[in-house]
């Protein structure tokens, strides 16, 4: 088999970045943050809720040292492939196994059937998802399952997985192409992201509050307790990161139409403990420069936050970037004043 892939040429390393619509994503403001953070001292950064990664992936190719952690596997294994991986890419005879080797795995033919995607785009991910164990190299597995993820997500409408059927089917190219056709060309973005800054780079997947490490910067961009927008990642992206996981050790529910399965639990966007997990985590950082992105519609309030801070660090600077939110509300709503929100960020230091 010919794979053909298409092999992007691009000028900038940060051109390679393979972007989404994760939801918080900075995509939209990473010039305005850069704007700010680059008149700080820093060699080692710490993307402690690194969502899509798209800021420790630019701060990687600003010659940074990068530790990257975030609780959703989706988004480790997109660090470990492009941020800590430095040099491992898939090859065409894997590329050729993943697509090609066939195994009796049938889980996601039963169990998502009619819900997301089509039959054979539902064995195809079954035929893919047991090959990729069976590669002997975890970045290659992670350039294989974050290809994966990235397909899935291309493929869906809106890029979410709150829904099933296919509502919001506009006919887009992404929606009609096959997620084969979608793995392919994401795995050839992903092995055009990989490279090496001369770092060693690492990435976690564990609660930020429980991992112990530091770096000279610390960026927060953890999810906001909002009474008006919803901050659940599992909701949002729950077939993505139960295929990544391969459902192993989660919990599905049963009784739910999308089959989502029970969220992990953060402390961040839960009122009740959002106060006090602030106050801890800058505690922890107490010795570095500490990066915290915000934005006005949430809790704690710009003053409070500004306060938990200033009990850490001897100096607070507040940084307004006017942004619209395009994601994370529904399409009736776009232009709403409502998804008028301003993003903060605040420096402790
Ligand atoms: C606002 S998003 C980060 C967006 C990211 N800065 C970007 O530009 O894509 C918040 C992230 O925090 C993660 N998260 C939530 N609670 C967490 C916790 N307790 N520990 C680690 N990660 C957590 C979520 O999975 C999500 O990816």
């Amino acid at each position: 088999m010919s794979l053909q892939l298409e092999i992007p040429t691009l000028t900038n390393q940060f051109d390679y970045f393979p972007g989404t619509r994760y939801m918080g994503s900075k995509n939209k403001i990473i010039g305005d943050l850069w704007k700010v953070l680059r008149t700080y001292e820093f060699e080692s950064f710490y993307d402690a809720f690194a969502g899509s990664n798209i800021v420790g992936y630019f701060m990687k190719c600003q010659g940074k040292k990068i530790i990257s952690n975030d609780f959703m596997a989706m988004s480790y294994h997109t660090a470990n492939a492009i941020i800590e991986n430095s040099f491992v890419q898939l090859e065409e005879s894997e590329i050729d196994f993943l697509v090609n080797r066939d195994n009796s795995n049938n889980f996601i033919s039963k169990k998502f059937k009619g819900l997301y995607f089509s039959d054979s785009d539902n064995h195809f991910l079954d035929q893919v998802r047991a090959n990729i164990d069976l590669l002997d190299n975890d970045y290659k597995k992670s350039i294989a399952l974050s290809s994966l993820s990235r397909a899935c997500i291309k493929k869906r409408p809106r890029g979410i997985f709150t829904f099933i059927g296919h509502r919001y089917d506009d006919g887009r190219k992404d929606i009609q192409d096959s997620l084969k056709e979608h793995f392919l060309n994401n795995i050839s973005i992903f092995n055009a992201a990989v490279f090496d800054n001369g770092y060693d780079n690492k990435s976690f997947n564990t609660q930020t509050q429980k991992l112990e490490i530091g770096a000279d910067l610390v960026y927060l961009d953890p999810p906001y307790y909002s009474q008006k927008s919803d901050n659940d990642y599992v909701r949002r992206y729950h077939f993505v990161e139960g295929l990544v996981k391969n459902w192993e050790g989660l919990e599905i529910q049963e009784n739910t139409k999308t089959k989502k399965f029970k969220s992990y639990k953060s402390p961040f966007s839960n009122k009740i403990n959002a106060y006090d997990e602030f106050d801890k985590l800058f505690a922890k950082f107490s010795n570095s420069i500490i990066a915290v992105s915000y934005s006005s519609n949430s809790l704690p309030t710009k003053e409070e936050l500004t306060e938990i801070l200033k009990g850490h660090k001897k100096s607070v600077s507040v940084h307004e970037i006017d942004h619209t939110y395009s994601f994370g509300t529904q399409p009736h709503k776009i232009g709403n004043v409502n998804n008028r929100v301003k993003e903060y960020l605040f420096i402790g230091e």
